[in-house]
């Protein structure tokens, strides 16, 4: 029996029960005064950001859900929501590899579905360079060890919760249908 004792590349994932909400709010949002994106010259997206308004509690049931099941103190631990904002990716868009520190939890909300030659969304391990070409040759598509890439399938009304340190980034754009999703950051407070 394989068991995984310092788990630390994990990410949450569901369909909330307030999806359209989310939806709504998100495609409808007030643009932020604020349009300056300092980490934006590495990548090629448009970018929108939204006001925070009230929309954290929107986002409140998905990050209890996923702070239950790593079981992280529930309901018990609060948090700001740091920052949303709209991508929308044209055709050749693209995001390169980063992460989100020094934020806590950082999560994408896809507002399109994945069509074919559309960017995905993908964590990136970065200890890769780290393990062997013995054990890389030997592994099978679906195994849980040695992954370079991890690839999210893009879902209307799906969101992904994950540790803001994880590397992650979006491949490059081959469709002329835009492909849309949202991106926000928490903080423990
Ligand atoms: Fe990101």
């Amino acid at each position: 029996m394989i068991e995984l004792p310092f788990l630390h590349n994990f990410f949450y994932t569901d369909i909330p029960s307030n999806k359209d909400e989310l939806l709504n709010a998100i495609e409808n949002g007030e643009l932020d005064d604020n349009q300056e994106f300092e980490w934006s010259d590495n990548c090629s997206i448009q970018l929108e950001r939204l006001k925070i308004k009230d929309n954290l509690k929107l986002f409140i049931p998905s990050i209890n859900n996923y702070l239950k099941e790593l079981k992280l103190g529930g309901d018990n631990i609060n948090v700001q929501l740091h920052g949303l904002w709209r991508n929308t990716y044209h055709k050749h868009y693209f995001q390169e590899i980063h992460d989100h520190s020094p934020h806590h939890i950082s999560g994408v909300f896809f507002l399109t579905d994945e069509q074919p030659g559309d960017s995905q969304f993908y964590f990136f391990n970065k200890q890769y360079s780290e393990i062997p070409h013995a054990w890389r040759r030997f592994r099978q598509e679906d195994s849980i060890v040695f992954g370079g890439r991890y690839w999210i399938r893009a879902q209307r009304g799906r969101i992904v919760l994950f540790p803001s340190y994880l590397m992650h980034g979006v491949t490059v754009h081959n469709s002329d249908h835009p492909r849309k999703t949202a991106s926000f950051n928490f903080d423990f407070v």
